[in-house]
């Protein structure tokens, strides 16, 4: 049966993973995918994470299964997380879901239960993974104009052009902020522009906020999400713990839903149980219990907070760096755009050529849009990585 099949092409993103890792050259420089890394070049385990594993180790008192929708605290903590008090708790719904990617997929598969024909805008450009798994879900894709690749600002009113021509009832993709690629998030003024179009145009808004605490701070960073909860009758959220928790392989994310009422919530628990129960049976515990126990708890939140806070300054410092570096090594170049970017990631603004090249001749992997994860960079790295930036630029 399966010699019919043909082989897939890697992921653009986690196929740079294993060609960085299989990269003899010592000076090599992963800015590919979206992890966190120290100036050591490592991805460790917050010391607030630690913490709370050895008190899951010492208290934890069963293994035994959970629900579908998972860690019922996990859920309420994050649930607040991203809403804290923009609308009433009993319109939402929240499901504990494997990962950020888990979450989107079964929101498009909750969508199309509602709806057989789906339509969904997303950015231009968006998210590599967006658009594979929902068109793969079922649903159809259609894109808004978002970044403009000459200039590096984002094309507002052409967003908007493109939001007032969405039919009555399409959902919106929309990244909370740190905007993945291009790390260039619209203004609170420019989410409330946002928000009256989704309003008028009785668009709903499917919101993924993987990244929370990596732009501004937990409670800036959902404005879009609580600004839009306080005034649309019906929202999605995707939210995920594997950045802002490190906890990537634990695979923990959240799926919540505003709903008009308290019946239709209960309608959507039901749905959200059924379709789960068939696609994964219930989610995985583990990352779900850490952070649960990190929220919950006043002394861990804090520590988190600032773990946090240290990473968020770090990828801010890493830009600044690789900006003061290019001004000297590629003077002829304006790459001011990167210190306007938040998060992990921004455009170089190089093109394929180039990518490859950095790739080839000095060992500078990055994703071909010229996506770099800042995180990548070290004070030890960053002269190389501008002279190399600099040789395949001239
Ligand atoms: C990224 O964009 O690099 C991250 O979100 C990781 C991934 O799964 O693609």
């Amino acid at each position: 049966m399966f010699e019919s099949l043909q082989p897939s092409p890697a992921d653009k993103i986690l196929g740079l993973i294993a060609e960085h890792q299989d990269d003899p050259r010592p000076e090599k420089i992963d800015l590919g995918v979206g992890v966190y890394r120290n100036a050591d070049g490592n991805t460790p385990i917050l010391d607030v994470v630690k913490q709370a594993e050895q008190r899951l180790v010492d208290l934890q008192d069963s293994k035994s299964y959970i629900s579908t929708a998972g860690n019922a605290s996990f859920n309420s903590a994050l649930q607040s997380l991203a809403f804290a008090d923009s609308v009433p708790v009993d319109r939402l719904l929240t499901l504990q879901t494997p990962g950020g990617s888990g979450s989107l997929r079964v929101a498009a598969g909750l969508i199309l239960r509602a709806t057989e024909k789906a339509t969904i805008w997303v950015s231009d450009p968006t998210w590599n993974n967006h658009v594979p798994l929902l068109g793969i879900a079922g649903m159809t894709l259609n894109p808004y104009a978002y970044y403009d690749a000459v200039n590096h600002v984002i094309r507002f009113e052409a967003m908007l052009d493109s939001l007032h021509q969405a039919p009555k009832g399409d959902l919106v993709l929309l990244h909370a902020c740190c905007h993945n690629p291009s790390g260039l998030d619209p203004s609170e003024d420019q989410w409330r522009e946002i928000t009256d179009i989704v309003v008028e145009r009785e668009l709903i808004p499917f919101i993924d906020m993987a990244y929370q605490g990596f732009a501004v701070d937990i409670d800036t960073d959902a404005f879009a999400v609580r600004h839009m909860a306080s005034v649309v009758p019906e929202m999605i959220l995707s939210t995920s713990a594997s950045k802002n928790f490190g906890l990537y392989r634990e695979r923990i994310g959240a799926l919540s839903f505003l709903v008009n009422d308290v019946k239709s919530r209960d309608i959507l628990a039901s749905q959200a149980s059924s379709y789960v129960r068939t696609l994964y049976s219930m989610p995985p515990d583990h990352g779900a219990a850490v952070v649960s126990s990190i929220l919950l708890d006043t002394e861990l939140r804090a520590q988190w907070i600032v773990e946090l806070t240290e990473m968020r300054d770090r990828l801010r410092d890493m830009r600044s760096l690789l900006h003061a570096a290019l001004k000297v090594k590629a003077p002829d170049h304006d790459f001011s755009h990167l210190v306007c970017a938040t998060g992990m990631f921004c455009f170089l603004g190089i093109d394929e050529q180039q990518v490859e090249r950095l790739k080839k001749e000095f060992g500078v992997y990055m994703v071909n849009s010229s996506r770099i994860n800042v995180a990548g960079i070290t004070p030890g790295n960053v002269e190389y990585l501008a002279d190399s930036i600099a040789a395949v630029l001239s």
